[in-house]
């Protein structure tokens, strides 16, 4: 059994940024700069925001977090795009989801250059990565992308499960894989809540990629011998026995599944790692004007 391991594979792509940073500077440019608008005190998306900051300093870009208060305007928040979107010391942006309940996400994401939405959150880039044209690909099915490529795990005919439907993780990912390109070419099923006999489905998985958001959601019994399993789901769960009081787990059981899997990622360690990996190679992307 091949255990995927994101946090060394995420650290590999930092480090290959890191070098291209260091070449950009060496030649009198400037380095990549990513700007994050966080709106609100929610808990994890301050820990999420806080690890993006982080991992620009680590490599050498230039950040701005932008923090705006839970009650701000639609409006406001839409004219703070807009001041980003215009400033050309900023090369990518992200607006960290979810928002306030009062204000649109669509209307925010939809104001968001296309050529600085880093996040592939817009109409425009979900359009081109699904032609297959030069996108900015969301941040958590890239990483898996770049696992799967990595491992040299072979998608090719292969069926492929996803579970979960949302616009960040699975229905992207369902088109990445099923697309002309390597990894691609999979057939793919797409399997969400209104889904019938799911056990049949995913236990006819070759590659089954979960994004369903429920702790340890897949059991062994749901899973072929040998099959590919990626594991999108994190949650804290209260343990006395650490230190800490918590520990994480998945949306897979991975005890029993790995020792059915050919090759499975671990929570934590696995696909969460490689998401902010893509973010930071979309942003460099972004700089060195690579996709538009
Ligand atoms: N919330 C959860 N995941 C993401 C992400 O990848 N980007 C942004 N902007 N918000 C998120």
């Amino acid at each position: 059994m091949i255990l995927i391991d994101g946090k060394k594979t995420s650290q590999d792509i930092k480090n290959e940024i890191a070098a291209r940073v260091a070449e950009i500077k060496k030649e009198g440019g400037k380095p990549p700069h990513l700007a994050a608008i966080l709106v609100g005190n929610d808990g994890a998306s301050q820990t999420y925001v806080g690890a993006k900051v982080k991992s620009c300093h680590e490599i050498g870009f230039e950040s701005t977090l932008i923090r705006l208060e839970e009650t701000v305007s639609e409006e406001e928040l839409l004219r703070v795009v807009e001041e980003v979107n215009e400033n050309s010391e900023i090369d990518g942006l992200i607006v960290q989801l979810p928002l306030p309940k009062h204000i649109s996400v669509e209307k925010v994401t939809n104001k968001i250059k296309p050529e600085k939405d880093v996040d592939g959150f817009t109409p425009a880039n979900v359009g081109r990565m699904t032609l297959n044209w030069p996108a900015y690909v969301a941040a958590t099915p890239y990483g898996i992308v770049e696992l799967l490529k990595r491992y040299e795990i072979e998608t090719s005919g292969k069926h492929c499960v996803v579970i979960g439907r949302s616009h960040i993780v699975g229905s992207p990912m369902s088109i990445l894989m099923a697309r002309n390109d390597n990894p691609g070419n999979a057939t793919v099923t797409l399997t969400h809540s209104r889904t019938q006999n799911l056990k049949e489905l995913t236990r006819s998985a070759d590659i089954l990629i979960v994004a369903i958001g429920k702790p340890e959601f897949v059991t062994e019994d749901m899973v072929k011998e040998g099959a590919v399993v990626i594991d999108v789901g994190i949650h804290r769960i209260e343990d006395s026995s650490k230190k800490s009081g918590f520990r994480l787990i998945g949306d897979v059981k991975f005890d029993e599944v790995s020792k059915k899997a050919s090759a499975i990622t671990p929570v934590p360690g696995g696909v969460g790692p490689m998401t902010i990996a893509s973010l930071l190679y979309n942003t460099l992307q972004a700089a060195e004007k690579k996709i538009y």
